[in-house]
């Protein structure tokens, strides 16, 4: 799919009502990127991208380093100005308003506190700033700082908190300002893994309770999945897909977002008459797939937990490989089954208390794999 500027906004809002069906009223976008590009000499960092963020939603930028997030993030906070396109706010076209004229504040990867102010007067500064009387900032930072588990750390300074107490100042600092939207960028990157997870149900149960919309950039896909209402993975400065984790994750538009929303198999072979001709392994049929010409080169794509090796069910689609790989990871193992020459399929099974150490297979036995029909995708 190569999507062009102009086809995205197919709301209803967009549709001419008819006589017989009231308009509907739907809320503007809290953002909308509207065919925005930004280039650095001959080099496109965005490429016009446009997309639509609902008042409320979790939504998350993915994307491998490179691929254009901070730049994007940056022209909805109006740090650095489009070379084309449109950025509104609210319904409100704000492309060409200043950082603080846009009811937006931003959470950096740096955190970006003041080492010389207490955790509360961190927190306080915006408020102080639009001039917001004496007690209502006591009782907003009271709140927030309760709100964000800082409680009773108010007088303490920066320096002397962990990581994971000083992301969440910066989130409380940008939060107590009650802006339309927050943008965060790789905010968890710094953290340890066990203290990221921790964060990441955290951020979402406040990101819950305040209902502000939240534009969350990561490289993590696992994150991304676990946070976000909807996810646009990102591609050399294009969204190659948006939609649900399920949607991306179980239904990804392309090699690139199969693979890039972790493990995936890509068994390269030739399309043939609802069949795919592995190279040099075997015919296995994926069933007609319209739009696919006969003799185009594919990829069929089975994700490595949707894999059988035991049990087959009537009208699963079965091939024969050798395993190459046996990888115990405690509460996984994962085998690397040889199909053809050179093309190996991941399968992850689920080390349950059922499932017996003895019951494993080991490298250069002969097996079975199977699949559902439709677990399997035929991707370009
Ligand atoms: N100020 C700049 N000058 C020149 N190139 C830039 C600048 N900012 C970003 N780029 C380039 O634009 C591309 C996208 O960068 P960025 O948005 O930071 O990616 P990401 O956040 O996804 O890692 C990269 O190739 C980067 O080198
Ligand atoms: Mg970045």
């Amino acid at each position: 799919m190569t999507p062009t500027a102009s086809s995205h906004h197919t709301t209803p809002a967009d549709s001419t009502p008819t006589s017989t069906t009231a308009p509907t009223k739907t809320p503007a976008p809290a953002v909308r990127l509207d065919g925005i590009s930004k280039s650095y000499g001959d080099s496109h960092a965005v490429h016009e991208l446009s997309l639509d963020i609902a008042p409320g939603e979790f939504f998350s930028l993915l994307g491998p380093s490179g691929c254009g997030k901070t730049t994007t993030l940056r022209m909805i906070g109006g740090f650095t100005d489009p070379t084309d396109g449109t950025v509104l706010l609210g319904g409100e076209d704000v492309t060409a308003l200043p950082p603080n004229k846009r009811d937006v504040n931003t959470v950096f990867q740096s955190y970006a506190l003041f080492d010389h102010l207490s955790v509360a007067d961190n927190v306080a500064f915006g408020l102080k700033r639009k001039g917001v009387g004496r007690a209502e900032i006591r009782e907003r930072v009271g709140t927030m700082l309760e709100r964000v588990q800082l409680g009773g750390l108010g007088d303490r300074k920066p320096r002397t908190l962990s990581g994971g107490q000083r992301q969440r100042v910066a989130l409380a600092r940008a939060l107590v300002n009650r802006p339309q939207v927050l943008l965060l960028d790789e905010p968890l990157a710094a953290l340890d893994l066990k203290l990221r997870r921790r964060m990441q149900v955290e951020l979402k149960q406040i990101q819950r309770e305040v209902g502000i919309t939240f534009v969350f950039v990561t490289h993590d896909q696992d994150e991304a999945l676990t946070m976000s209402d909807r996810i646009a993975v990102m591609n050399e400065g294009h969204v190659e897909q948006c939609g649900t984790p399920e949607d991306v994750y179980e239904r990804p538009s392309g090699s690139f977002v199969a693979s890039f929303m972790g493990t995936s198999n890509l068994v390269p072979g030739t399309y043939r008459a609802g069949r795919i001709a592995v190279d040099e392994g075997p015919s296995l049929p994926v069933g007609t797939r319209a739009g696919i010409a006969d003799g185009s080169r594919v990829h069929l794509s089975v994700r490595p937990e949707k894999i059988w090796l035991s049990d087959f069910e009537p009208g699963m689609v079965l091939a024969t490989g050798v395993v190459r790989e046996t990888v115990y990871s405690g509460a996984t193992t994962t085998y690397l089954i040889e199909l053809a020459p050179g093309i190996t399929l991941s399968v992850l099974e689920q080390n349950t208390a059922r499932s017996r150490m003895e019951d494993r297979w080991a490298g250069g036995e002969r097996v079975e794999v199977g699949w559902k029909p439709e677990h399997c995708l035929v991707l370009d």
